[in-house]
């Protein structure tokens, strides 16, 4: 139900919502907007449309600032998000329903179309101000972030136009906070999907004996769930968050023979399989986990074979951890600060994000990458039946946003960042 206050930005919330489908539909033609251009040219902004995979394209809009010689600024927002159960919704999911208790009921609220919409509307502030950036600022719209951004933010800046933009520093979006400390992710986890396959000697379901499929298997998922425990307990005990360990979780169990009712019950398989998300913090050493992997969870010598699918990268083109620094060596980190508390804003210790998002393939060129997204005294409700955002968190998270593009463009000393 809308309200009858004037709430001008709406109709651009909803425009982009209705641009931008859940998975399943993304593909097809029909769902392509008519004219996605527009909001940003209204703006007197340039836009371009780059299409690396067909039916797949980045909407990149550029305000050109007055020192072309200095590094430019991105602000990057996906345009897609996962799908929805309407049927579980208080309302439609794909409507932005703003309630008379300012709440805007919309997949995506969150994650991560409130961020897209934020970035035009402090540029139409600033504009209305007549504020003129120094360096020039992009904001990019990209597809395919919440199936891995292979298709979207890794092939954009694999590209000559990115190289061209000669981005210097990356905002990308982040993740509501439940205080009023606005979260800034300074790393992502990296995902891994191991797969672990036992092979036995098959036999009687009667019978007692050893190296079974079954039991090879179940010897590695008890090894790994104790590995699991370990760094389970480190959370537990305070010493770490969440995103600063390795996290290993079962997600399929594969094995039987199947019968048309079920399962043949007086088989013993010969086969068997598992299947874990991994997630690796960044300082992780990817080879001693790889060969725990190899010498402990799926050991030759137990009949075991593995694989492993990296979903992205793990180390920048220099070999570095992907990680951006908040010290001193990254100028663009005490100016953000520095924008946050202009922005009348407090500033949560900066974290690890537990997920993953296309901000690894910008630090993957070494680029300096914070994820950010202005959303405090917010439940976390990304992916959720019912995902919401208070139309005044929206509304102050413009402004944040403009305080942060004002700093940011005007900031000349990282001439060479
Ligand atoms: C592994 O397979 C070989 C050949 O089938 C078998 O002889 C051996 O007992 C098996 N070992 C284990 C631990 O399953
Ligand atoms: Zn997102």
């Amino acid at each position: 139900m809308f309200n009858d206050r004037h709430f001008p930005l709406l109709p651009s919330f909803a425009l982009l919502l209705l641009l931008s489908p859940p998975h399943p539909r993304h593909i097809t033609t029909t769902t392509r907007p008519r004219n996605p251009n527009r909001p940003a040219q209204s703006l007197g902004l340039k836009t371009r449309t780059l299409e690396f995979v067909p039916n797949k394209p980045t909407l990149l809009i550029t305000w050109q600032g007055s020192n072309p010689s200095l590094s430019s600024l991105l602000f990057n927002s996906h345009l897609d998000s996962v799908p929805a159960e309407p049927s579980k919704w208080t309302h439609p999911p794909f409507s932005a329903t703003l309630t008379p208790e300012g709440k805007i009921f919309a997949r995506g609220a969150q994650d991560d179309k409130c961020i897209a919409i934020q970035y035009l509307e402090a540029i139409r502030n600033l504009k209305a101000r007549n504020f003129v950036p120094t360096r020039t600022i992009h904001i990019s719209f990209v597809p395919d972030e919440e199936i891995g951004g292979i298709d979207g933010a890794d092939k954009f800046v694999k590209s000559n136009e990115f190289k061209d933009l000669d981005v210097g520093f990356v905002l990308d979006e982040g993740q509501a906070s439940v205080n009023d400390e606005f979260r800034v992710f300074y790393a992502d986890r990296s995902p891994w999907n191991l797969i672990i396959k036992a092979r036995g000697v098959p036999g009687h379901g009667s019978r007692m004996y050893d190296n079974g499929a079954m039991e090879n298997l179940m010897n590695s998922i008890e090894i790994i769930n104790r590995f699991r425990d370990s760094q389970f307990d480190v959370v537990k005990a305070g010493k770490a968050a969440n995103s600063e360990v390795i996290s290993v979780n079962p997600v399929f169990l594969k094995a039987g023979i199947p019968s048309p009712t079920g399962f043949v019950m007086n088989m013993q398989p010969s086969e068997a399989e598992a299947g874990f998300d991994l997630r690796l913090p960044p300082t992780t050493d990817p080879e001693l986990v790889k060969k725990r992997i190899a010498e402990e969870w799926a050991p030759a010598v137990r009949n075991m074979t593995y694989e492993i699918i990296e979903k992205g990268p793990l180390r920048d083109y220099m070999g570095r951890p992907l990680m951006t620094a908040i010290d001193d060596s990254n100028p663009w980190w005490s100016v953000f600060k520095q924008a946050i508390a202009a922005a009348g804003g407090k500033l949560a210790k900066p974290e690890i994000l537990s997920s993953t998002t296309d901000a690894r393939f910008m630090r993957q060129l070494g680029i300096p990458t914070f994820g950010f997204s202005p959303m405090t005294n917010t439940p976390i409700l990304l992916h959720d039946h019912n995902e919401f955002l208070k139309d005044t968190v929206f509304l102050r998270g413009i402004e944040v946003y403009e305080h942060i593009i004002r700093a940011l463009s005007s900031f000349e000393e990282a001439g060479s960042v």
